[in-house]
């Protein structure tokens, strides 16, 4: 996993913004995965200027969101699909029946994760992953424990993603306990994943995502055996690292040889 440590959030989106512009401009039809929560946020509001000033097309664009609650539905104010809506379809020119989001309210659930992963296949597979992870190491709502193989599901979330995702809530006991999931096996064939993180409070969870041992109790560990992802974490995020000046080396004699790749 290559790692790239910037100053700070404001940076960071700027990093993860450069990669998914240039990656649209290349594949205009690119098939986006998408995540939800804080992280990306920034990155998003990058996405709606290059559309708004520069003319980034997203005409041909689709995208797959990792993961909803389940039980709440499409508009409901803490859906992920409603937050996509609100944080960049709205105000992109991406298609509306191109974006895609698992549905909380699917009946027959299982059958749902099912035509999901096929929709994906369908599309190609995913170009370009974006991804955040939770303070336990989680990637989309993979909890600690989940198999490193596991495809799209629907799964229990653990009481601290509860307790972190309670600020949206008016209380913890209205965050919904189950949610549909892209499985870390179906996120671990997107071509390139892009991992963000920002704060102190990310600092564990990265270290054991990029320097820790590969395990299920870190769900984003899985990464390390993916062949092309990038960690953009900020300086709080990446406190804890211990090869920092191996990451910051690599990253300043990087143009040197960028021509030649
Ligand atoms: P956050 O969530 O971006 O709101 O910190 C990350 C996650 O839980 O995956």
């Amino acid at each position: 996993m290559d790692v790239v440590i910037v100053r700070d959030y404001e940076e960071m989106s700027d990093r993860a913004a450069a990669i998914v512009v240039r990656a649209i401009r290349q594949k205009p039809d690119l098939v986006l995965g998408l995540a939800t929560g804080s992280t990306p946020e920034g990155l998003y509001q990058r996405l709606i200027e290059a559309h708004r000033k520069d003319g980034l097309d997203f005409s041909r664009a689709r995208s797959f969101n990792l993961d909803e609650y389940v039980g709440l539905a499409p508009d409901h104010e803490q859906s992920y699909r409603r937050f996509m809506n609100e944080k960049l379809f709205e105000h992109v020119n991406i298609k509306p029946e191109n974006t895609h989001v698992p549905d909380g309210l699917a009946r027959g659930l299982l059958r749902h994760c099912a035509e999901y992963e096929d929709m994906i296949r369908n599309a190609g597979g995913i170009d370009l992953q974006v991804l955040g992870i939770g303070r336990d190491g989680h990637v989309a709502f993979n909890e600690p424990g989940t198999s490193l193989g596991s495809r799209t599901h629907v799964t229990a979330l653990t009481r601290e993603t509860i307790e972190d995702n309670s600020r949206f809530f008016d209380s913890p006991d209205q965050v919904p306990r189950f949610a549909v999931t892209l499985g870390i096996g179906s996120i671990l064939e997107a071509r390139k994943c892009i991992v963000l993180a920002s704060g102190a409070g990310k600092a564990d969870a990265v270290r054991a995502t990029v320097e820790g041992p590969i395990t299920s109790a870190v769900t984003a560990s899985a990464l390390q055996m993916h062949p092309d992802t990038v960690a953009i974490v900020d300086e709080a995020a990446a406190a804890n690292l211990e090869r920092t000046d191996f990451y910051r080396w690599q990253q300043e004699n990087w143009d040197r040889i960028a021509d030649k790749l």
